[in-house]
């Protein structure tokens, strides 16, 4: 089995002052300091994105950002490029959050855009997919993973799927309290591995594929120790030092 570095991210959203982010950048970069077989990334706003830079650049915390628009430049009002994110240093973008789907309508041919634009730029995207309730309910799980996979696999090729991690989040268990089992994200997770093993089984091997839903400290360990689950893509709980150092332990005692 090919041995995959876990991977922990904390996604802020639209969360605090540009004080609170320098603060809980200091506390989780001295909270996760020696964790040194784990890859931890924090992504704040893009307007608190320089000040936590200068706080994590000389700590084994890397940067990402929330989202970008897929053009280098030009007229699009109010929108940040890769290429600029890149340029405040940010090697991650998340990508297709289930927000930007549901709240700002991307589609899975838009989120495709944005996963090419990362990679022109070295930076590596945070794919995010996962089905709401009504599609898990429906009986479309497979059909929406695959779908949602597919359309970025038809635009970049699964050979560039060695620059992107992927992150499940099931709509359902976002903010609610309400946590994937961890039987049920494995199942995903494998499913997911094995849609990208049709098209390259070495690559499909290599591929952090990180879970995303009311990641906790106490649920971290059960969720990241199943085999097909690489780490966490974590909102509310990365928003508390203690909580996110807690599960970026957990990620690193596996
Ligand atoms: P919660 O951890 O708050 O459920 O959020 C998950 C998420 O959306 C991370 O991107």
């Amino acid at each position: 089995m090919a041995s995959r570095r876990k991977f922990v991210a904390g996604n802020w959203k639209m969360h605090g002052s540009l004080a609170d982010a320098s603060a809980l950048a200091t506390a989780v970069s001295q909270g996760v300091s020696g964790l040194d077989n784990i890859d931890v990334v924090v992504c704040p706003v893009n307007v608190h994105i320089s000040a936590v830079a200068s706080v994590t650049q000389s700590t084994s915390v890397k940067l990402g950002a929330q989202n970008a628009h897929p053009a280098e430049s030009g007229a699009f009002t109010g929108e940040t490029s890769m290429a600029m994110l890149g340029e405040l240093g940010c090697q991650y973008a998340i990508v297709g959050h289930s927000e930007r789907r549901q709240l700002f309508g991307e589609t899975d041919k838009a989120v495709a855009e944005k996963v090419e634009a990362a990679l022109q730029q070295g930076i590596t995207p945070i794919l995010c997919i996962g089905e709401t309730l009504d599609e898990r309910e429906a009986g479309h799980l497979e059909k929406v993973i695959h779908a949602q996979l597919g359309e970025v696999l038809a635009r970049v090729g699964i050979d560039a799927l060695s620059k992107v991690v992927v992150a499940y989040e099931p709509v359902w268990a976002i903010g609610t309290g309400k946590t994937a089992s961890p039987q049920q994200a494995q199942e995903v997770h494998a499913m997911i591995r094995a849609r990208l093993a049709c098209d390259n089984a070495d690559i499909a091997a290599s591929v952090q594929i990180l879970y995303g839903g009311s990641v906790k400290p106490d649920n971290a360990a059960d969720l990241f120790s199943q085999a097909d689950i690489d780490g966490g893509l974590i909102g509310g709980a990365a928003l508390d030092a203690d909580s996110f150092t807690a599960i970026c332990q957990a990620a690193s005692a596996l």
